[in-house]
């Protein structure tokens, strides 16, 4: 597995790391305990050293089982990131200092630290971003001690840039992939300049790019998948990349009929082309089965995509993915 730095000040990451949205059940699927600590057992044993939470994730569930799981092995190249801000206590409107100290509180308890290596607002209104103030109670929390280090998780191009006047700012999270390419010139090169770090989610579009699912895959009742395909309970970008799913299917079989080459399959060329932009730190593909875990860490071995895939991808975008994109973005 080979690393990188995340952002100028910050730590090696591995550059796969991995979701862990799942294990907090959010998923309409409720993670034994046993099945999550297989899948972080199965991502250490394959390299990745970077795990991406937050509280709101099964209200918890997800900091507490990494907690545990941080005491049953050997931690310390283990860096855990973890969110504030989309929690009932916080969401949508009363985000205040003390909110976010005992959230973070909260946080260091279940996942049994001193300090956080990583806090990032979770997507949190436009507005309070613009505002700064919040940027200045984590500067507070960071002299305290709490939080080694503090970033942001945007939807849009527009915020990622105003988080970015923050020298002090480590890291953006963002939906990128082969779907979104809009960061390929509009945040990525700002990043780089800026020495912030790019976290990147949802690299496989919730799946999409997996090419495993067809007009007839059905998702459990409370999988974001089936609840939020039009985007009824959140930004629609958060599910298949803000592609109606069945565009999203007719995207994934062009690809797999005309670019796609013999010696790849398509979580490879998705994660790869990923990898090949220098600006992202890590990628953090979710992953429901320890089989997963090791495919995605795999693909940090693979060669560079060739310049022939890369530009029928960046073709594939502009001429007709692009248009198909719902949500700000
Ligand atoms: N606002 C935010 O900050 C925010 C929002 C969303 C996500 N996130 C973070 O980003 C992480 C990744 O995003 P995501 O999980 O939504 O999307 P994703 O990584 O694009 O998709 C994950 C899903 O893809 C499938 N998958 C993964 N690896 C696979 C493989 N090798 N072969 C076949 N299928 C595979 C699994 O689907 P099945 O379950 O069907 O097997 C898995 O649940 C989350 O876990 C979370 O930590 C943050």
């Amino acid at each position: 597995m080979k690393t990188r730095k995340l952002g100028a000040n910050g730590f090696n990451v591995s550059e796969v790391g991995i979701g862990c949205w799942q294990l907090g059940g959010n998923w309409g699927v409720d993670i034994s305990k046993d099945a999550a600590f297989d899948i972080l057992n199965e991502a250490v044993n394959n390299g990745i050293t970077f795990f991406d939470t937050a509280d709101v994730y099964g209200d918890g569930k997800s900091e507490s089982l990494i907690g545990e799981f941080l005491k049953t092995c050997d931690a310390a190249d283990i860096r855990v990131a973890t969110k504030f801000g989309r929690a009932g206590n916080a969401y949508p409107d009363k985000y205040t200092k003390d909110v976010l100290k005992a959230t973070v509180e909260g946080s260091l308890k279940r996942l049994g630290v001193d300090s956080l290596d990583l806090l990032q607002l979770h997507c949190i209104p436009p507005q309070y971003l613009k505002d700064g103030a919040v940027f200045d109670w984590l500067r507070d929390l960071k002299s305290e001690g709490l939080i080694k280090h503090f970033g942001a998780s945007v939807e849009t191009v527009e915020e990622g840039l105003v988080c970015m006047e923050h020298d002090d700012l480590l890291s953006l999270q963002v939906i990128f992939n082969i779907f979104r390419q809009k960061l390929v010139t509009e945040l990525l090169p700002q990043a780089e300049a800026k020495g912030v770090g790019i976290i990147v989610r949802l690299p496989l579009a919730s799946g999409l790019l997996t090419g495993k699912f067809d007009a007839n895959t059905t998702f459990a009742e409370d999988d974001h998948r089936n609840f939020n395909r039009d985007g009824q309970a959140f930004n629609v970008g958060e599910t298949f990349a803000g592609l109606p799913y069945n565009k999203g299917l007719e995207f994934v079989e062009d690809i797999k009929n005309n670019i796609l080459t013999s010696n790849l399959n398509m979580v490879q060329l998705a994660l790869r082309w990923i990898l090949d932009h220098k600006a992202v730190s890590t990628i953090i593909p979710g992953a429901s089965s320890t089989k997963q875990v090791v495919s995605n860490a795999a693909v940090s071995s693979l060669e560079p995509l060739s310049a022939e895939v890369h530009a029928a991808l960046t073709e594939l975008y502009k001429t007709k993915v692009h248009d198909a994109i719902r949500g700000g973005y």
